[in-house]
C-alpha cells in the first residue's frame, strides 16, 4: 500500500513514543521507506537503536552532527519525504513550528520540507486544552498542516481526559488517506459487510462464515480515496475503520432497513455482505429445550433480497453486488447482475481455500453490464478493494 513512498517519521519526547515503534512497523510492512528523526526528549523514552533496527535506516537525532549531516543531511531528509508524520507530537514541537522556530533537527526539517505534514498530538489533558496550545494547532491547520485528534482516556500522568495518542492503526489509516489520490471525493459510498444472524431462539441463530474483511477493506479504501463512507455491518470482530460512519445491524431485516434509510444519500452502493437468504419462520421466545427435538422441524422463510430491491428503486446510484458461488461462477454471477439490475458484480469463487470467506486474500472476476468481464489475480482483500474502486471511479466518470 505504501510501495515507493518515503515517510519521514518525527518522534518527540512523550510516553506515547513507544506507539511510534508500532507505527513504524506498519509503515515498513506496507512497503514504505522510512527515515526517523528523534528529538533529545524522544531518546529518553525509546532508544534510536529500536527505530534504526526496524526501519533499516540510520536514525537522525542531531542537527550539528557532522557524520549524520554527511550521510543524509537535514535538507535532503526534508526533500525526499512524500509525507512527514510527527508522532507523538508534543505541545513543544507544535508550539515551535507554529512560532516559526527551527532550533533542532526535527523543527529545522519541518521548516524546510514542502511535503504534507501530519501531527499526532499526545499530551496531558490540561496542556491539550490550554488556549495557547489550541491556538497553535488552529494556526497550523489554517496553514494546511494535518492533525489526528488525540483520544480520551486514562493518561500516563494520572489524569483522565483528551490527550492520548490514538492507536497506531488509526494514524496509519490517516497516512494512507493523505498519500492516496482523492478520486472519490464528493462521492458517498454505502458499503455492506459481514454476515447476518437470524435468530431461532434467544441463544441460537442461523448465519454464515463471513468475517466482514472484504466489506471493511472496501470501506477503508473508499475513505482513503476521499469518499464519505457509510458502512452497514453485520456482527464482526473487526475494528471500526477511522472516519467511517458505521451502522451495526444483526439480522437481514435490520440490514435492509439500515440500507434503505440511507440510500438517498449514497452515490455508490457496494453490497459485500453475506445476507442470509432464509430465516426461521418463527423465533421461539424461550430457549428451545433438549428433548423437544422430536417435535422440532425447522421451517424457514425467505428474507427480502436487499440488492434486488435496490436494483428496482435506485435512481442515479452505481450499484455493485457480489456473488458468492461454489459452481458455475460466471453464469450464476451474470444472472444476478441482470436480474438484480446491477452495474457491476464481483464474482467470488468461495470454494477456494485462499478466497472468499474469512481469509485475508480473494480471487474475483468482475462482470460488467455490457457483457465484458475481467479476472483479477489472487490479491489481498485490501488490494481487491483498491482495484474494485479503480473500476468504480472509471464507471462513475463514464456515467456522470
Ligand atoms: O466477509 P468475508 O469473510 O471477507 O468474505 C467475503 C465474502 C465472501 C462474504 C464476499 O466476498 C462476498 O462474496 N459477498 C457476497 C455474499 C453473498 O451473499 O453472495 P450471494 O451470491 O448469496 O448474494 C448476491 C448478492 O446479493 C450479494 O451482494 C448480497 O449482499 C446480496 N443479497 C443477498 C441476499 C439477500 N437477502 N440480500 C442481498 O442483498
Amino acid at each position: 500500500m505504501l510501495k515507493e513512498k518515503t515517510i519521514l517519521l518525527g518522534v518527540t519526547g512523550g510516553i506515547a513514543a513507544y506507539k511510534a515503534v508500532e507505527l513504524l512497523r506498519l509503515y515498513v510492512k506496507a512497503g514504505a521507506e522510512v527515515f526517523v528523526v528523534m528529538t533529545k526528549g524522544a531518546c529518553e523514552f525509546v532508544t534510536p537503536l529500536t527505530f534504526q533496527t526496524l526501519s533499516g535506516n540510520p536514525v537522525h537525532t542531531e542537527l550539528f552532527n557532522l557524520y549524520q549531516e554527511r550521510e543524509i543531511g537535514h535538507i535532503s531528509l526534508a526533500d525526499r519525504a512524500d509525507l512527514v508524520v510527527v508522532a507523538p507530537a508534543t505541545a513543544n514541537i507544535i508550539g515551535k513550528v507554529a512560532g516559526g522556530l527551527a532550533d533542532d533537527l526535527l523543527s529545522t526539517t519541518l521548516m524546510a520540507t514542502k511535503a504534507p505534514v501530519l501531527f499526532v498530538p499526545a499530551m496531558n489533558v490540561n496542556m491539550y486544552e490550554n488556549p495557547l496550545y489550541q491556538a497553535n494547532q488552529k494556526k497550523l491547520e489554517e496553514f494546511g498542516y494535518h492533525f489526528v485528534e488525540p483520544v480520551t482516556g486514562y493518561l500516563a500522568c494520572g489524569w483522565e481526559g483528551k490527550g492520548k495518542m490514538p492507536e497506531p492503526l488509526a494514524v496509519f489509516e490517516e497516512t494512507l488517506r493523505l498519500l492516496s489520490p482523492q478520486d472519490l471525493s464528493g462521492e458517498t459510498v454505502l458499503v455492506t459487510a459481514g454476515p447476518t444472524r437470524e435468530e431461532l431462539d434467544p441463544v441460537r441463530y442461523l448465519s454464515n462464515y463471513s468475517s466482514g474483511k472484504m466489506g471493511y477493506a472496501i470501506a477503508r479504501a473508499a475513505r482513503q480515496r476521499g469518499a464519505r463512507v457509510i458502512l452497514v455491518s453485520g456482527p464482526t470482530a473487526l475494528p471500526v475503520p477511522c472516519g467511517v460512519e458505521v451502522v451495526q445491524v444483526v439480522s437481514a431485516r435490520q440490514m435492509r432497513e439500515a440500507v434503505m434509510e440511507r440510500l438517498a444519500k449514497a452515490t455508490v452502493v457496494v453490497k459485500a455482505a453475506a445476507v442470509a437468504d432464509y430465516r426461521p419462520a418463527e423465533r421461539s421466545e424461550q430457549k428451545i429445550k433438549k428433548g423437544q427435538e422430536a417435535e422440532l422441524g425447522l421451517t424457514l422463510e425467505k428474507t427480502t433480497d436487499i440488492l434486488a430491491e435496490l436494483g428496482q428503486c435506485k435512481t442515479t446510484q452505481l450499484l455493485v453486488g457480489f456473488a458468492a458461488e461454489t459452481t458455475d461462477l460466471v453464469e450464476n454471477a451474470r444472472k444476478k447482475l441482470e436480474t438484480k439490475n446491477l452495474d457491476l458484480i464481483v464474482a467470488n469463487d468461495v470454494s477456494r481455500s485462499d478466497a472468499g470467506f474469512d481469509v485475508d486474500t480473494n480471487a474475483v472476476r468482475l462482470l460488467y453490464r455490457d457483457g465484458s468481464s475481467e479476472e483479477l489475480p489472487l490479491l489481498s482483500k485490501d488490494e481487491v478493494a483498491q482495484q474494485l474502486l479503480d473500476r468504480i471511479v472509471r464507471l462513475r466518470c463514464t456515467t456522470a
